[in-house]
């Protein structure tokens, strides 16, 4: 297997190359920051539009700043300032990771906005943009980085070659959350996909994971302003708790994490297990009819606790310790 043999316990992902999407903020830039400290030499992606609704013009500045933060600590680091939920432009991102640094081996999809509203009230623009960011843009650069690595396969006489992918969820799914029809279903789908091109990819060597992360951030602010900083130490919330899991995600060590789905923040890091059976009912004849599923479900749920869902309200409640 074409592993790099550069790496070192210090620099694990030292002679891999990755790109993180939305690096020009919040938790991609700590990601981004993170992978240049373990090795990775960085293409940090942000098309910098200053609403966090996706508003406003492009601008270079944050891929640039952080790009430039990478160099300035001795790192390897390029800016892009395409826009994930672009095609064509997601390709470039691909590409330019490969004529930079000659390969692509970790893709980060972080690259996000908000535009909340009770499903009642949402628009069709609000729910279109922030499906075609979230749930678009991680396919735009999955299927660009699975070609990549399809391809590096195949030339290689079909041998495993190098690939992670670290996409980004949220609790939002996990735990469900009223306001956000469209980022909930987004974050969902990211999950489908996650599992998806996990299964995929498998035999090429290549890895697909998922997190789903809370931090203090743009994205956040207003939702956690009521969580004061501590006066010393790092803030339970600081981006900084997320980033190692994604740099111990993106390394060799990582190699059998695969198709799972992470929570991670403020020093911890929650596995969660995969959706499970929780009853089962046969039908008397071929097929179901109304009145034997009325006798059956419901009884079944007029036992249940009201108001319990697919959704996993109890990961919300999750802390260190
Ligand atoms: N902060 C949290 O608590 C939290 C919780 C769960 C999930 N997340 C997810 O983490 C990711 C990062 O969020 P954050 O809190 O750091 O937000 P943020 O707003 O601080 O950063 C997101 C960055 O993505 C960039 N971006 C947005 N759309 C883009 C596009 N189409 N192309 C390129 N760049 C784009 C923005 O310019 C911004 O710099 C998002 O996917 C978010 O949904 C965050």
């Amino acid at each position: 297997m074409a592993l790099p043999q550069e790496g070192s316990p210090e620099r694990p992902l030292e002679g891999l190359s990755a790109v993180v999407t939305g690096a020009g903020r919040g938790l991609g830039r700590a990601e981004a920051l993170e992978l240049a400290r373990l090795g990775a030499a960085v293409v940090v992606n942000d098309y910098g539009r200053p609403g966090r609704d996706g508003s406003g013009a492009s601008s270079a500045g944050p891929a640039e700043e952080v790009a430039a933060e990478i160099r300035d600590r001795g790192g390897r680091a390029v800016a892009h300032t395409g826009d994930v939920s672009d095609f064509r432009q997601a390709r470039e991102l691909v590409r330019s990771a490969v004529e930079e640094f000659g390969r692509l081996d970790v893709l980060v999809n972080n690259a996000g906005i908000l535009r909340d509203r009770m499903v009642f009230s949402m628009t069709e623009d609000e729910w279109d943009s922030v499906i075609r960011v979230h749930l678009k843009g991680h396919f735009n650069t999955t299927h660009f980085a699975a070609a990549h690595w399809r391809e590096r396969s195949k030339a290689a006489g079909g041998e495993k070659v190098y690939g992670r992918i670290v996409n980004t969820s949220s609790e939002a799914f996990l735990a469900g959350s009223a306001g956000q029809p469209n980022y909930a279903a987004a974050k969902g789908g990211i999950v489908g996909l996650t599992t998806s091109t996990a299964l995929a990819l498998a035999k090429y060597g290549v890895t697909a994971n998922v997190i789903c992360p809370r931090a203090r951030t743009r994205m956040t602010e207003d939702v956690f302003a009521g969580f004061q900083r501590p006066d010393q130490g790092l803030d339970p919330l600081a981006p900084e708790h997320v980033a190692p899991l994604v740099g111990y995600l993106a390394a060799p060590a990582a190699a059998r994490v695969n198709g799972q789905l992470l929570v991670v923040h403020g020093g911890m890091v929650a596995i969660v297990e995969r959706p499970r059976v929780q009853a089962k009912f046969d039908s008397k004849q071929e097929t179901f009819t109304y009145d034997e599923l009325d006798a059956l479900l419901t009884p079944h749920y007029a036992d249940r606790p009201a108001g319990e869902t697919f959704a996993a309200a109890e990961v919300l409640g999750l802390t260190r310790g």
